[in-house]
């Protein structure tokens, strides 16, 4: 095993390093109607003391770490708050989101967070089966709350991580 990649073929999960923002916003861009810019992400990178991003790697056939996707995901007081996750299309239905979000609760519980909260778009069923089977309850609705298309946010939240 490398640090590239985790047992058995599993994503390796951790900190993200600033040569691979660029492999972020390319997923981040397949995955979202508004992408965050590289520069938005460069940007957490900048605030390491609230916002820490996480991405999920794996070694290509040349033993290249190839980032098959990430989470993003403030610490602010006793709440995490979850802000992006996105998983490459090549790469999905592989437990790739499940192993970002434990590891992002993982470092929620080490910064001391004691819930986490996220707000989803109320039509996107493979992120609300997500969090649900992780333990996220619906707590809220925060109408219109997208664009592009204009739609209502779910807040879901799991109490004490
Ligand atoms: C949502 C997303 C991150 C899930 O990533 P993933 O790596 O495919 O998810 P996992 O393989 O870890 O799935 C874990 C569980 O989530 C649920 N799930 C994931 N994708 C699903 C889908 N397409 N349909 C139904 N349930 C789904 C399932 O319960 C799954 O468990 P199972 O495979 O044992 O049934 C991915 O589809 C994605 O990047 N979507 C676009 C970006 C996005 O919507 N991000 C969330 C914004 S809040």
């Amino acid at each position: 095993m490398t640090a590239a990649s985790g047992a058995a073929g599993e994503p390796a999960i951790g900190p993200i390093r600033p040569e691979e923002i660029a492999a972020v916003a390319a997923i981040e861009a397949l995955s979202f109607s508004l992408p965050w810019t590289e520069e938005m992400f460069a940007q957490e990178l900048a605030r390491p003391e609230v916002s820490t991003v996480l991405v999920a790697r794996v070694e290509d056939r040349g033993g290249e770490a190839l980032i098959v996707g990430y989470i993003c995901v403030w610490v602010v007081e006793d709440e995490l708050h979850i802000n992006n996750l996105a998983v490459d299309p090549r790469w999905r239905r592989r437990r790739v989101a499940h192993s970002l979000l434990a590891a992002a609760l993982e470092h929620g519980r080490r910064r001391g967070a004691e819930r986490a909260v996220l707000e989803v778009r109320a039509s996107n069923v493979p992120a609300l089966r997500l969090y649900g089977r992780c333990g996220f309850e619906p707590v809220g609705l925060r109408r219109r709350y997208y664009s592009h298309p204009v739609e209502d946010a779910v807040i879901m939240a799991l109490e004490g991580i």
